[in-house]
């Protein structure tokens, strides 16, 4: 293992023993090169007042070499927010302006101990760097039922790790704490899992209560009692589009200092918050109670970086910080957070006008860009193919009964004819059935 690794190691077994042991194979090795090239042209920026000759960009006169026919497409921004690298752990403005935010809107992170949030190439990256930190083959993956598809290639194809999942709902419709904390302890004899909590949720639309919120706090910490090392990736995607009475933090503030054998590792992102969903601006923040221990994976972590492909984009960062210092941005952002709320009413107006009962339930959401039905009495492959063929209709068959629905992409004076168009399509596959 390269001596440097090997540093890294020993100043997290000393200052954050659990997050050691979660690391992988590859976490382990994993470290940023200290004597590297980066290393090496970030002394110089600050201290070769006569000749910087250590980056890797070309420059003109004093700023970045660059074509006329692309900065003038870009003439609000300064050619040095465009086209030099981003430093590897982002643009540092961008960082402490998403650390802020954070701050502001998570009241419950206030005095509490966590690394400042690493740019990624939004969440997907992000969780793809918990899963390469902490996933060995055959290590759990704990999430409920209803999940993201794509944790199943970031955990699952690309590091071996096992995706166990439980129901998200008891049979009260609420959210099934009992099956999280059930999942957690059969791990106990591994004595290791990685616990993913998505709010709102992909594809339910669903984030829990207050009281649902201590519910999953303390099925995680029943969990380290009974011995299991977790570490908690809250995957907080769609955060802020909180419609009705759910939590309206990110349940990272509660994990962090909850147990000492309990990590909270903090994705998150502008892709659905800010409506950027190209630019590639995402985060990850470690949530360590040892400021020493967060510094050592954010080393790894800008190791991982490193050597998948360097940098994330500075202009989409600078785009993102720019909006985030405006003096509208909050305003804009909720206006649009305010259009996403009345689709949301309107769906649940149409869907509980009575039409539609014998064809399906929707299970309970309350935020986010999705909701789900679970249909009564066709597949949902088949309906979702059938509405498309035969309607125009496109949505997404999860499952054999679920079918998800993206309100966040349905004008509200559509909304009422698309689900009386899913209804007519099962009402035809029904027929169908019966020939
Ligand atoms: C729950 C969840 N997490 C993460 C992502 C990925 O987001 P990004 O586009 O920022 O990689 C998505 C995108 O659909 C998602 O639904």
């Amino acid at each position: 293992m390269n001596p440097q690794a090997e540093q890294l190691n020993e100043r997290l077994r000393q200052h954050g023993a659990t997050a050691y042991a979660l690391l992988s194979r590859l976490g382990k090795a994993m470290y940023f090169p200290k004597i590297g090239i980066l290393n090496q042209s970030a002394e110089a920026k600050s201290k070769a007042h006569t000749f910087n000759a250590t980056i890797g960009i070309a420059t003109e006169g004093n700023g970045p070499m660059h074509l006329g026919v692309i900065q003038e497409t870009l003439s609000a921004y300064s050619p040095n927010d465009l086209y030099p690298y981003a430093p590897p752990q982002g643009k540092p403005e961008l960082r402490k302006a998403w650390r802020a935010k954070m701050l502001k809107e998570n009241p419950s992170l206030q005095g509490r101990t966590f690394g400042d949030p690493i740019v990624t190439n939004a969440l997907t990256h992000g969780l793809s760097i918990a899963a390469d930190l902490f996933a060995d083959e055959g290590d759990a993956v704990i999430m409920p039922d209803k999940n993201w598809e794509n944790y199943e290639l970031t955990f699952g194809v690309r590091r071996g790790a096992n995706i166990v999942t439980y129901p998200l709902y008891n049979d009260a419709g609420k959210f099934n704490a009992a099956g999280l904390q059930e999942a957690i302890v059969a791990q106990a004899s591994k004595g290791k899992a990685i616990v993913v909590l998505n709010f709102p949720n992909n594809p339910t639309g669903y984030t829990p209560t207050e009281a649902e919120a201590n519910d999953i706090i303390a099925a995680v910490k029943a969990g380290a009692e009974a011995g299991v090392k977790q570490a908690v990736v809250t995957d907080d995607a769609y955060f802020g589009l909180f419609f009705e009475d759910s939590v309206r933090e990110s349940l990272f503030g509660k994990l962090i200092g909850l147990h000492p054998l309990v990590l909270p590792v903090k994705v998150d992102g502008a892709t659905k918050e800010e409506f950027v969903w190209g630019f590639r601006v995402g985060f990850i923040t470690f949530g360590s109670e040892s400021a020493e221990a967060n510094d050592v994976l954010e080393q790894k972590t800008l190791g991982t970086i490193r050597g998948a492909f360097s940098s994330g984009s500075h202009p989409s960062q600078t785009f993102v910080l720019r909006a985030l210092e405006h003096p509208d941005f909050e305003k804009q952002r909720d206006e649009k957070v305010g259009i996403l709320k009345s689709r949301a009413n309107r769906v649940k107006q149409v869907l509980d006008g009575g039409k539609f009962e014998d064809a399906w339930e929707y299970y309970p959401f309350n935020s986010g860009y999705f909701m789900c039905l679970k249909l009564k009495t066709v597949p949902a492959e088949a309906l979702r193919k059938h509405i498309l063929e035969h309607h125009g209709v496109g949505t997404i068959a999860l499952g054999d009964t679920d079918l998800r629905v993206a309100f966040s992409c349905l004008e509200e004076g559509d909304i009422e004819r698309i689900f009386d168009l899913i209804y007519q399509g099962v009402k035809e596959l029904e027929q169908i059935a019966v020939k």
